[in-house]
């Protein structure tokens, strides 16, 4: 995107030459003023970076910048000023200006504190958008949850809030890890520090290394300017290992050091980086399996999983399936504005008897589609996506129907399972009733309702 300069001197001449340089030359987009006033009315365009000069008619370049950093103390402003100055200079450098030059200007010079300054203050703004959008929306209070299981994660996570403690989060894609992760940073005591994540299997093998250390210039062909990486981006605060596993061995042993020595240095750099990070990372693989196979360092394994989270998939915490579905919902009638009261019978069933292969961030998907589709006033099994209705293996064992019709074969483990819903159907799910009816004991139903994922309070109503 292009970037706008705004020059601001009193001298045409001055003022004249600058914009043949960084508009012409350096190819910025640039508003020039002769005075501070006609700039600050201006600000609210949000410049990229301004050349302010200090000797000025009115307000003098000290009080402009003082009245700029008011209004958004993250704008660059490099100051201008005539020889022999030097203290007004030293002021400004104290009211956070970027950088001063003295006139004549030496353009060579002004060329890249312009570009580092522009790309400072992007860097600080992403990291600013960061922090404000997840401080507002990755409260613990927003996950969702009532199934014991995951009570049992928060439990875990209370423990380990303030701590430096590293913890693993294993789970299946689009369970909720790194929504844990960021909770864990969020209500920690590092919580006003940056949260930095990194997915390290969506990053070349090549580019990886200085994502997470940062390169100086001219360390390898390509590097053209100094580039911090993500471990000195996240100091003092929380970086977040996203796909852990995928890490290769020459960046595992890196890591390592990093943890064990808590210092590093950028690639092709000697100056030691101290590093004060906590470490959080996730995997959904089996790492322990991986340590046997030599695919990831044992030793690494130990450091990075001193507090390992297990986030149960969806399918196995049936409890939170209609929980969830009731927030999404909430959630995507309020985005999209569509008066939605509820699912019907038969929705609230296909989405309880489902898998969930892709876990929470499925169903998110799927609710959002639904509240897309939904012409009723009442989510239909026919909003849901196609492959919900057909893919349970099952699925063309029509409950309701008598088992033994036509060529159809029902395996014996079915027939099992449909008669013990068909008990609890007719007993409304009283399990002490439904044990008699079936001739069973009441432990017996219980291990079938783990095998079959069952929950009897769904017959309740
Ligand atoms: N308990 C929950 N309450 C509310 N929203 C949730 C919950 N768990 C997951 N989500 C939502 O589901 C989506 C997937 O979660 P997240 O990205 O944290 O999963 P993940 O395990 O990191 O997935 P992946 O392995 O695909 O990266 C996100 O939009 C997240 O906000
Ligand atoms: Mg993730």
């Amino acid at each position: 995107m292009e970037k706008t300069v705004f020059i601001v001197d009193d001298e045409p001449a001055i003022a004249k030459l600058l914009t043949y340089w960084v508009k012409d030359k350096w190819g910025y987009k640039v508003k020039t003023f002769p005075n501070g006033e006609l700039m600050l009315q201006k600000i609210g365009e949000n410049p990229d970076l301004i050349l302010l000069d200090i000797m000025l008619p009115g307000l003098n370049g000290l009080e402009v910048l003082k009245q700029v950093k008011q209004y958004n103390a993250l704008i660059p402003i490099i100051i201008l000023s005539a020889q022999g100055r030097i203290e007004i200079a030293l002021d400004a450098l104290r009211f956070g200006a970027f950088d001063y030059f003295p006139k004549p200007i030496d353009t060579q010079r002004l060329e890249p504190a312009i570009k580092n300054a522009i790309k400072n203050y992007d860097l600080s703004r992403e990291l600013e958008n960061l922090r404000e959008n997840v401080q507002q929306s990755y409260k613990f209070e927003k996950i969702v949850s009532n199934d014991g299981k995951m009570q049992d994660v928060f439990r875990l996570m209370t423990k380990i809030l303030n701590s430096d403690i590293t913890v693993l989060i294993h789970g299946e894609s689009g369970t909720g890890k790194e929504l844990i992760a960021r909770a864990i940073h969020y209500n920690g005591i590092r919580k006003d520090k940056p949260f930095i994540i990194i997915n390290c299997a969506s990053i070349p093998r090549e580019l990886l290394e200085s994502e997470l250390f940062g390169h100086e210039k001219g360390s390898f062909t390509g590097a053209h300017q100094r580039k911090i990486g993500k471990f000195e981006l996240a100091s003092n605060g929380t970086i977040f290992l996203d796909e852990v596993g995928e890490l290769e061995m020459s960046l595992q042993a890196k890591l390592l050091r990093v943890i064990q020595e808590k210092e590093f240095e950028r690639i092709g750099g000697n100056e030691l980086i101290k590093s004060d990070v906590r470490i959080l990372s996730a995997t959904n693989r089996d790492l322990k399996k991986a340590v046997e196979t030599k695919e990831f360092r044992e030793d690494l394994f130990y450091r990075l999983n001193s507090f390992p989270i297990n986030i149960p998939p969806l399918r196995s915490r049936r409890g939170d399936i209609l929980t969830l579905a009731a927030h999404f919902l909430e959630v995507f009638t309020q985005k999209i504005g569509k008066p939605i009261t509820g699912f019907s019978k038969k929705s609230l069933k296909l989405m309880y008897d489902y898998d969930w292969p892709g876990n929470v961030r499925e169903m998110e998907n799927a609710i959002e589609r639904c509240v897309l589709l939904c012409e009723t006033g009442t989510i239909e099994v026919d909003d849901f996506p196609s492959h919900l209705r057909l893919t349970r293996e099952d699925s063309k064992y029509d409950s309701s129907s008598p088992f033994f019709q036509d060529d159809v074969i029902v395996p014996f483990e079915k027939i099992k399972e449909e008669s013990l819903r068909h008990a609890l159907r007719i007993t409304k799910g009283n399990i002490l009733a439904a044990a008699k009816k079936l001739k069973l004991s009441r432990a017996t139903i219980y291990r079938l309702f783990e095998k079959y994922k069952i929950d009897h309070k769904e017959f309740e109503k």
